[in-house]
């Protein structure tokens, strides 16, 4: 493959001092506060997704919602992390991993959270990477992804998001972008070479749709249905059609940093390194991840250290995937992952909180909602540090000794 030509040159000399990984990121107290969650399991399950705003506490909720897969993924997470620090717990985790994915099971065959199952099926799919003829497991891969296949349109070139009244508008979230995963993994189980195909043109459709000139996004993207032209660029969660919703900019760096995992095509890492670009360089000084890039500074604009630890996780595959180039690309390695660091480093100066149950404070789950639902612990905020903090780790940039020092 030749190496794509975007020069990193142009941006290299943004680079700050190098940035060093916070222990926190490995503190004793990411296990302790997860495993006593965990062993609360409630019965019927119901699912962690953010807290309260004041002390923290973990708002639980049916599995019928998109954040559900979330917290037994961590677990999973929690299992990765035992491998890698050697502390020989990995196989009690995977084990609360089981029992907490059981409440989403219903879901392959009651599935009323629409587009929303690569999310979903996290769990089932880290399992299939453990064993891959866990019954259990490939069902729910099986299923989540005919049912993201039967919501691709082959008009528009894109899965659909929401189910609107109006069948003849097609929305598309950028947030999509992470839903690809499940066909490639759906692919490999399969042998359904189909589900790659609808990958990569949902990929390319978006490129082309959500992307605009500079690396920004657009939130969501109305396709006429029967035509499959765009009839609307715009946002439903961020701040206003022509700004940039910080969460959903993290989602389509990382979604496109992982279609050219899967497919070596250098339009999706030139794609990825244009949306992670625009992302670090708009995180204002003092490193608060905004909930939106372009919302005012007043009144009080909240943070979303979501959109900071997904972002962060997504430059880690990033740089991952400039060393799979051919020669490796280490001055990209080492741009991607001094950023994600410096990231992870903020995040945690302004988020970290010891009293809450969950890791981080000051995420944004819907700024629009009314009233606004932000200032929180959030369950895929949570998430994503622990999985940047693995990251760190499997590349040699952090050790799991460092959160004993804090
Ligand atoms: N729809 C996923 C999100 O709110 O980020």
């Amino acid at each position: 493959m030749s190496r794509p030509t975007l020069l990193l040159s142009s941006f290299i000399a943004l680079v700050i001092a190098t940035a060093t990984p916070p222990p926190e990121l490995y503190s004793p107290l990411i296990t302790s506060k997860i495993r006593t969650v965990a062993q609360g399991e409630s019965n019927p399950a119901t699912y962690p997704q953010y807290t309260d705003s004041t002390v923290g506490k973990w708002q639980y909720f049916q599995p019928d919602i998109w954040t559900s897969s979330f917290f037994p993924a961590m677990l999973y997470a929690l299992n990765t992390r035992a491998k890698l620090c050697g502390t020989g717990d990995g196989d009690t985790w995977v084990e609360l991993g089981r029992q907490w994915s059981t409440g989403v099971i219903p879901l392959e065959t009651k599935n009323d959270v629409g587009h929303d199952v690569g999310f979903l099926s996290m769990p089932f799919v880290e399992e299939y990477y453990l064993n891959p003829t866990n019954q259990t497991a490939t069902t729910a891969i099986q299923a989540f992804v005919a049912d993201l296949d039967a919501r691709f349109s082959p008009v528009v070139g894109c899965t659909r998001s929401w189910d609107t009244s109006d069948s003849d508008n097609f929305e598309v979230i950028i947030d999509n972008m992470m839903n690809l995963e499940l066909f490639f993994v759906g692919e490999t189980l399969t042998g359904n070479h189909a589900y790659r195909q609808h990958a990569i043109s949902h990929a390319d459709k978006t490129m082309q749709n959500h992307v605009r000139a500079d690396g920004s996004s657009f939130h969501l993207v109305t396709y006429n249905a029967t035509n499959g032209n765009v009839i609307f660029q715009g946002t439903a969660e961020g701040y206003a059609d022509n700004s940039t919703w910080s969460r959903g900019q993290a989602w389509g760096l990382y979604g496109f940093a992982n279609m050219f995992l899967h497919t070596h095509d250098p339009n999706y890492l030139m794609t990825a390194r244009r949306m992670a670009n625009y992302f670090i360089q708009n995180i204002p000084s003092g490193g608060v991840m905004p909930w939106d890039f372009n919302a005012p500074l007043e009144p009080a604009r909240p943070a979303d250290s979501s959109a900071a630890t997904i972002g962060a996780t997504g430059l880690l595959l990033l740089a991952e995937m400039e060393m799979s180039l051919s020669p490796a690309n280490t001055s990209g390695r080492d741009f991607w992952t001094n950023a994600a660091v410096q990231i992870l480093a903020d995040t945690t100066s302004f988020a970290w909180r010891p009293e809450f149950q969950s890791l981080l404070s000051n995420g944004t789950v819907n700024n629009r909602a009314s009233p606004p639902n932000n200032s929180t612990g959030i369950i895929y905020g949570d998430y994503y540090y622990v999985r940047a903090g693995n990251e760190l780790i499997g590349l040699e940039l952090a050790n799991c000794s460092l959160g004993l020092t804090q």
